[in-house]
Parts: structure tokens; sequence; C-alpha cells
């Protein structure tokens, strides 16, 4: 058989820690071996976007622009990766076009070589802009199949939605798997049939949640992916990737040899064990996270459920827990079966909340309408009509690019955070106030720049 190296994708500065350390990574626990890092051979680190940008203003007094500006002076060889909610950008909800160009610009400009691109929906509509954007800044786009369970969610379905990815200047596809619902022999299909169908190089990210994640990887390697997604083991398995020293040496001596050699990689998982310890000891986190395979039966991310119980805790209705794993399917039925992933996934689950806590629709949040008339883009289904005239009456839903509704927000911005008392902002700033703009102004105010790291 030919030779046939599997790519692989390190997220343990980003995915990583989001999932098993509440994104408290810091950049001086990054610092230390970036150099190695740089080393190991990797195809590309995932490092940025994703939760990381909101953590690094809110938790961690870093200004995430001269993160991703340090990581790239150290990263000289190994490309920089960032996840990217579309139209979203790092936010929850829509932005301008001329906000989300200058965010995937300036990204690239400071150090993204790589974008994956995701929307909620699957709607590539919410993708155009920031597709368009990402090519014309030279980074490549890498677009995404947002992966889940449904009578909607066929590999045609999603066959046709990686050949429009295609289309659109893809340079590969990611099947993005957030819950690790993608059992190994589905993945083996999906891949194989994205490969002969689409023909771009195929990359497979999904989540240990389940238990499954390696065999899954292992299957979509054999059916022709090209890059995998893992994260070096201190910050791998239970909610996060599938562990790369595993997987590396599951592949040595094989077509599919990564040719990444296991010592180096032991180092730095030493290394990365000693800062699991202290993120969990400084940001007082829960050290042990466990698999969770009941995710396959309710389709709902573990972290989730917790966050729905703790809701349900607050509303005093901890006891309807078990209806609450009933309710949850249905009204993601009812809302047209979107995948559960921000920010559908908190749409569908206070919904959920709110119905086994008041009455089926009683009280219909303003988030749970917009998504009915498609301001957030196309459900994947139908809504049930008669969710759909509980909740907005009789008032038309929408069939064009929702963004198309949104004016340019650029310049309102800047003239915005100059009242504020910050004329002189850079591009960057402003960019983070567009995301977060409370939490922005929280962190100029505070942050004293003398105290900060500088661009080390
Ligand atoms: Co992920």
């Amino acid at each position: 058989m030919d030779k046939k190296p599997v790519k692989i994708m390190e997220t343990v500065l980003r995915d990583g820690h989001q999932s098993l350390a509440a994104t408290r990574m810091r950049i001086k626990d990054m610092l230390p071996v970036l150099e190695k890092i740089d080393n190991v051979g990797y195809y590309a680190v995932e490092a940025w976007g994703g939760a990381t940008f909101d953590a690094c203003l809110r938790f961690l007094n870093e200004d995430p622009w001269q993160r991703l500006r340090t990581l790239k002076k150290h990263l000289p060889k190994t490309p920089i990766q960032m996840l990217l909610r579309g139209q979203n950008i790092l936010g929850y909800n829509h932005y301008a076009d001329d906000v989300v160009r200058e965010f995937v610009k300036r990204s690239v400009a400071n150090g993204v070589s790589i974008i994956r691109i995701f929307d909620a929906l699957n709607d590539t509509r919410n993708l155009e802009c920031a597709m368009r954007a990402a090519k014309e800044a030279g980074a490549h786009v890498q677009g995404c199949i947002v992966y889940t369970i449904s009578p909607y969610h066929k590999d045609s379905n999603f066959v046709e939605l990686g050949k429009e990815l295609a289309q659109m200047g893809a340079d590969s596809i990611c099947i993005k798997d957030m819950a690790g619902l993608l059992r190994p022999y589905a993945a083996e299909s999906l891949v194989r049939s994205l490969k002969t169908e689409v023909g771009l190089p195929v990359d497979l990210h999904t989540h240990f949640t389940s238990g499954m994640g390696d065999m899954t990887l292992l299957k979509a390697v054999e059916a022709g992916a090209d890059i995998i997604d893992t994260a070096l083991s201190p910050f791998a398995t239970s909610t996060s990737q599938p562990c790369t020293e595993s997987m590396v040496a599951t592949l040595q001596g094989t077509p599919y040899d990564t040719g990444i050699q296991l010592p180096v990689l032991n180092d730095l998982a030493d290394y990365f064990k000693t800062v699991r310890k202290s993120l969990t000891d400084d940001f007082n986190l829960n050290p042990n996270i466990p698999i969770d395979p009941k995710v396959l039966t309710f389709q709902i991310p573990g972290g989730m459920l917790s966050n729905l119980l703790n809701q349900m805790k607050e509303m005093g209705v901890a006891d309807k827990y078990p209806q609450l794993l009933e309710e949850m399917p249905r009204v993601r039925a009812e809302l047209g079966y979107p995948p559960l992933v921000t920010p559908t996934s908190q749409i569908v689950g206070s919904m959920a909340v709110l119905n086994v806590a008041l009455g089926r629709y009683k009280m219909i949040p303003r988030e749970v309408k917009d998504l009915i008339l498609g301001k957030y883009g196309r459900t994947p289904g139908p809504i049930d009509p008669e969710v759909r005239k509980l909740a907005i009456g009789n008032a038309p839903q929408i069939d064009h690019r929702p963004a198309d509704d949104i004016a340019p927000q650029l310049k309102k911005l800047k003239d915005k955070l100059a009242e504020e008392g910050f004329p002189n902002a850079p591009i960057e700033d402003v960019l983070s106030y567009a995301s977060f703009p409370e939490v922005t102004l929280n962190f100029l105010r505070h942050s004293n720049i003398g105290m900060n790291f500088h661009d080390m």
C-alpha cells in the first residue's frame, strides 16, 4: 500500500484546555514549550479563536491579539489555526459584514494561517463573508460540516454541504463533531463519501465525550481522512480530543505513519501535566471530567447537561430533570433539528428548561423567536407549525441572508469606543469591543500595559 502519512492538528492550546480547563490556559503556561511544539512536525496547532478570545479578556487579563502575536513569534514554522463562528465571529450574534471582514483580516495579519469556519445551522450564507475575507487575506480556509444526528443529517446532506463549501472556495473540509456523536463506522462512511464526491482534504474533529473518539479517528484514517485533531495526553480524552501520543503510536509503522516522534511528545506531555495541575489549582477546576456515553442516547453534550441542571436548580425545579432529558430532543425536533453547538445549544436548552418549568411554550425567549423567524439562518428541518404560531404568530420568516439586514457597524463601534475614552484604540481593540463590549471596556480600563506580557 502506498504511503499516506496522516497529518496531526494539535489542539492543546485551544480546544484541549477549553474542554478540560474552562479555557484558562495562559500565555505564560504556553511560552516555555512553544519552541518544542514548533519542532514536533505538527500540520498545525489550534491556538486561537473559539472561547479563548473571551477568556483572555474576561478571566486572564490578557489581550487576545497580543497572545496571537506572541504565539506566532514563537511558532515560526507551524501554522496557527483558529476557530471562527462564521457571521458570529467569536461572539453570540450576527455581525455586519464590515466587522466580519476586518476581524478575519486582522486575525491573519496578526498570525493566523488556517481559519476553520463554521455555522451552527450549517447555513452557508452565514459562512460566505468570512470565507471570502479569509481567502482574500491569504489564509487556508477550512469549511466546516457541523455533525449531528437527525432525519435531516444523512451522509447525502453532508456531501451536498461539502460540495457547496468547495464551490465557495474552501481549501479543506472539517467534520466538526463537537459532541462526540460520530460513531466509528459512520465516520468511515462519511469520510469515504466526502473524499470521493468532494475531493478536498478532510480533517476530522471529534470529542472523546462518548468514549469512541480514537476508534472514530482510526476508521476515518482508514477511509482516507487527511488530518485528525488530537490533544496531548494531559488535555486529552474525556470531553476533549483523543490523545496525540496514542494516535501517533497507533499509526507508527503503517502507511499512515505521521512521522512524529514519541519522545518529544512525551516531554511535552510531562510539561502540560504540570500546567493542568496548576490551572486546576489556580482556578479551582474539576480535575476529573469523566466520559459520558449517555450523550449517544440523549445527544446532549455533557457540559450542556450540567449547565441546564444549574439553570433548573436556580428556578427551583431540579426535580424535573428526568423530564428535561425527554424535552430536549422534542424541542430540538420542533425547532427544525439544529445541531447543538453554540449558540443553538443554548437556545434549545433554555427553551426545554422553560417548557419543563412553566409548561410547554408558555414563555418563549427572544432568541427562540429569532431562530424561528430565520434570523440565525435556515434550520435543517422545518419548524413545527404549532410552535411557530405560538412564537411568532403569522409573522413571515425571512428567506434572505440574515446579515443582509445588518448595516455596517465598524465606524459606529470606533466612535463609541472613542466616547468611552479610547479615541486612538488600535483596530484590534475595536474588534475586541465589537465582540465583547463590556468585558473589553473593563479590560482596557484596568489592564496595566506595563505589567502585561509584551510581545514575548
Ligand atoms: Co471541539
